[in-house]
């Protein structure tokens, strides 16, 4: 059977790459497929977070699930934490993974930066942790965007190497294709990395200096039309076909986000707005943005004025999150040799 999950960390401002990227896809999935959707405050915690902020974070990432109209009855949405067992099988992971895999996470040597020596254990074993939200629930699909897939692929990884070091165990339960399914990321699509409004070479990030450089979830009409009239472009045209746009990153970021947005494809973009100028075209790409993520700043500012509300909701998603986990952690303790 096909399962969902994905996850989002609590830090800073949920930007346009994010609900492109992540939410768009997962708000469809909940159609087709039985899902689980995570606020990772775990994560989070792998680079220094003030609590108060953090508690407020997490509530901000699920109330932007469901201003996006992810439904929290027939899916799962719940916070890391507050189901115990991603930790316990993260540490299992940890025993499982090499050193030489994790060391050439690019993620990783990003957040790192020179200062190796000084970074958290924690930032250095973000990918097992995750390869364990994913596995605890033996996800098949993952949806996220493109910075995620080396994650997505070492999760495979991590679930092979399971697989092999206690395939006699795992055979004797009587699990005949391995006990963990190796997930599939799903990343298609014109908005798979959004890159920044500044600079088209670099993607939207939440650790970006300039606001100019993304469009947050949070921003009203004011703040999207100014920071879409400022976004760099350059001098020529829109071009009328696909081709045109090589070589040209801001042009090519802005027709994927329009494209993302409205849910028409990029070449039916290029054929409305080819041969036009980027005014009149951030124009229309400003007030599509405004008609698409003002509804949800306003329904997420509503969520996060209830916080009991919110609290409840990921209690409850715990509780159904625990039940699907337990009897597969339970199940990994008896694979490897644990007593309980
Ligand atoms: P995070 O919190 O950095 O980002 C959340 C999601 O947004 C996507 N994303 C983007 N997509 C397109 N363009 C961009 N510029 C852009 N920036 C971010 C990310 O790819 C992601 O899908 N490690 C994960 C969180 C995580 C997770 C998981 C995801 C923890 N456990 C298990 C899936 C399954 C992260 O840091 O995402």
């Amino acid at each position: 059977p096909e399962r969902v999950f994905s996850g989002i960390q609590p830090t800073g401002n949920l930007h346009l790459g994010n609900y492109l990227g992540a939410i768009v896809k997962f708000v469809a999935l909940q159609e087709t497929h039985e899902c689980l959707f995570c606020v990772v405050d775990l994560h989070a915690i792998t680079m220094p977070q003030a609590p108060d902020e953090l508690r407020q974070a997490i509530r901000r990432i699920a109330a932007a699930y469901i201003a996006s109209g992810i439904d929290p009855v027939r899916n799962i949405i719940f916070n890391q934490s507050q189901v115990s067992e991603h930790s316990e099988l993260a540490w299992v992971f940890n025993c499982v993974a090499r050193m030489g895999w994790l060391n050439r996470m690019t993620q990783f040597k990003d957040k790192a930066g020179k200062d190796r020596e000084n970074v958290s254990i924690g930032l250095f074993a973000y990918p097992t942790l995750m390869a364990a939200d994913i596995l605890l629930y033996r996800a098949t699909h993952v949806p996220v965007g493109e910075d995620q897939k080396q994650h997505v692929e070492l999760t495979r990884d991590v679930a092979q190497k399971f697989n092999n070091d206690y395939s006699e165990s795992i055979a004797a339960r009587g699990h005949t294709a391995g006990f963990f399914p190796l997930p599939e990321p799903l990343i298609q699509g014109p908005a798979a990395r959004v890159m920044s409004l500044r600079d088209g070479s670099k993607k939207m990030s939440k650790s970006d200096a300039s606001e100019f450089s993304r469009l947050n979830l949070s921003d009203d009409a004011d703040a999207i039309n100014q920071k879409i009239r400022k976004a760099k472009t350059d001098p020529e045209p829109l071009p009328t076909e696909l081709e045109g746009l090589k070589g040209r990153p801001e042009a090519e970021n802005l027709i994927g986000i329009f494209s993302a947005l409205s849910g028409v494809t990029p070449e039916k973009v290029l054929a409305d707005f080819g041969g036009a100028q980027f005014s009149s075209f951030k124009q229309s790409l400003a007030d599509l943005a405004i008609h698409k993520l003002g509804p949800i700043g306003a329904e997420m500012r509503r969520l996060e004025g209830d916080p009991g509300y919110i609290d409840q909701i990921l209690r409850d998603g715990a509780v159904r999150a625990r039940a699907i986990a337990q009897p597969i952690m339970n199940e990994v303790k008896d694979i490897v040799g644990l007593l309980r």
